[in-house]
């Protein structure tokens, strides 16, 4: 039977806030898996990584099927703000450091080719996802000093970028610092992008089912919706992989960002990308940086998109500032530059995976034969997905690729940066075991406001949530995927797991891996 889009109106995403994308682009929903299959490769996961490798492997010639629990786009790929760079966040400076010259030339020319990727389906697919090449900007936080600017010109230099020093920040007058100009960067609407891409994958012959939960992957087959899909290969494209238990989580941490947008008169901001260097004073081995882009709108406005002010998941009260008071901070920095900014009509926090040493992770699943993993992204999402398109085909049709060392997911970095990086990343995860001990949120679960939740007990940590009706339900706060105390996030609505990034709904209803099962239903205590 022919497979059928059934396009389905409403928002499917991982927070009660809508970000810019999911709120303008009706997402594509498809039939569900119903019955077993046989394919060449299963690919699980429909976001910006998944969909590329589903593309390119169905172009190379592969027969191919996406598996995708919710919709399309509608994890992480629809909660970025998709700025299209080969700047990389973790810089090219640190990237030679600890992968050597090489290392930092095949990561320029990866996530360039990444870039030309996207221009290139775009163009050949006539995906209309207003995709533009810009110019981009690093500037200084004002907590850093101008050799870090001077250090990655030199490294980016060298890795192949052709960056330039200039004595301002194009766009940002009241930036008196220098800037690295990194020239032919690129932005989209990535929720169109994604469209497209789906409905070229499926020219192609490629098949998609969505509200698929694929909750078990071995060798050779994939359980989901309780059916078995044969595969010779699988590709785990899932934001954090959940058919890896342990060995990945230790080379990644996860990080909520977040963002604000706000319309601007149109054509009033020249179109690029900026991005500052980062809080050198972080409580965070990741420090947290300022990114901002602009989108088109509507006839008179633009939209001048935000983000930073990350913390690691779960953990916004190590700096006394709770996840919904952080936007505040955005907008401050945001009003204080760009003085068009207008009304803020969209804010959203998104989860990055920020792997110990600086680089993604693209290839084999340590130790399977047959199972590949795409994690990692940091703040390069959409051209780490995209590359990942590349190299997984390449890996899959035994093409050699010479990126395949860098991206290994097995690959072992020891230096002192990644050490301390691992040790300290470690450290606040094994903290959050001293949880079980600690009082519960509230006094009583008369203090739980309608629509919101707490963590209670002690010892036996219960999760209880108190819908806007006054009714309470209650799950057990312990993540079902190493047994951390899950804590309530009460900007996304969600309990957010601080050890590896698993996330419920209040309905403890699984959102986000490597988690694979709801909270535990229990009795409301005291009920
Ligand atoms: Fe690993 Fe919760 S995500 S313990």
């Amino acid at each position: 039977m022919e497979q059928q889009q059934l396009n389905t109106p409403g928002k499917v995403t991982s927070g009660t806030h809508i970000s810019c994308w999911t709120d303008t682009v009706k997402p594509l929903e498809f039939f569900k898996l119903t019955s077993p299959l046989k394919t060449q490769v299963a690919v699980i996961g429909a976001g910006i990584a998944g969909l590329t490798v589903a593309y390119c492997l169905a172009k190379a010639g592969k027969q191919v099927v996406v598996l995708e629990d919710g919709l399309i786009g509608s994890g992480e790929t629809g909660r970025t703000t998709a700025h299209i760079a080969n700047a990389l966040d973790d810089r090219y400076s640190e990237i030679e450091s600890l992968f050597g010259e090489e290392g930092a030339r095949y990561a320029a020319e990866s996530h360039t080719a990444a870039i030309n990727l996207i221009e290139q389906i775009c163009r050949e697919e006539n995906i209309d996802c207003d995709f533009k090449r810009v110019d981009g900007y690093l500037f200084l936080h004002p907590s850093d000093k101008k050799k870090s600017l001077d250090d990655e010109l030199t490294a980016t230099h060298k890795a192949g970028i052709a960056t330039d020093m200039i004595y301002s920040v194009s766009g940002i007058p009241t930036e008196s610092g220098p800037s690295l100009k990194f020239p032919q960067q690129a932005q989209f609407h990535p929720l169109k992008y994604l469209n497209g891409l789906a409905e070229a994958f499926t020219r192609l012959g490629g098949r998609i089912y969505t509200k698929t939960h694929a909750d078990k992957v071995k060798e050779g087959v994939v359980e989901a919706n309780g059916f078995k899909v044969e595969a010779e290969q699988i590709v785990v494209a899932t934001n954090t992989p959940f058919n890896d238990w342990a060995t990945m989580h230790t080379k990644q941490s996860p990080y909520r960002s977040y963002v604000i947008v706000a319309k601007v008169p149109k054509d009033k901001i020249e179109p690029a990308l900026w991005w500052d260097t980062g809080d050198q004073n972080s409580v965070w081995p990741s420090m947290p940086y300022n990114y901002v882009r602009t989108q088109p709108y509507d006839d008179q406005y633009d939209l001048l998109i935000h983000g930073g002010a990350d913390h690691k998941t779960a953990q916004a009260n190590k700096e006394d500032e709770p996840e919904e008071e952080r936007y505040k901070r955005l907008e401050t920095w945001l009003r204080e530059r760009f003085p068009q900014a207008e009304e803020i009509v969209y804010r959203w926090s998104g989860q990055v995976m920020e792997p110990v040493d600086d680089l993604g992770f693209i290839g084999k699943n340590p130790g399977d034969e047959n199972i590949y993993i795409v994690t990692g992204d940091s703040g390069n999402g959409m051209t780490h997905g995209t590359l990942a398109g590349i190299l997984i085909t390449d890996l899959i049709t035994g093409k050699e690729n010479r990126w395949a060392k860098l991206y290994d997911p097995g690959r072992i970095t020891v230096t002192l940066h990644t050490a301390k990086t691992y040790l300290q990343e470690q450290y606040t995860t094994l903290t959050q075991f001293v949880d079980y001990l600690l009082p519960s949120d509230v006094e009583s679960l008369q203090s739980v406001k309608p629509g919101e939740a707490a963590i209670v007990g002690k010892l036996k940590k219960v999760a209880v949530y108190r819908d806007e009706a006054g009714t309470f339900s209650a799950y057990s706060a312990v993540c079902p995927h190493m047994g951390c105390v899950v804590q309530w996030n009460n900007d996304e609505k969600s309990f957010d797991c601080p050890c590896h990034g698993s996330r419920f709904t209040c309905k403890g209803e699984l959102m986000n891996g490597p988690a694979n099962a709801n909270l535990e239903a229990v009795k409301v205590p005291g009920q």
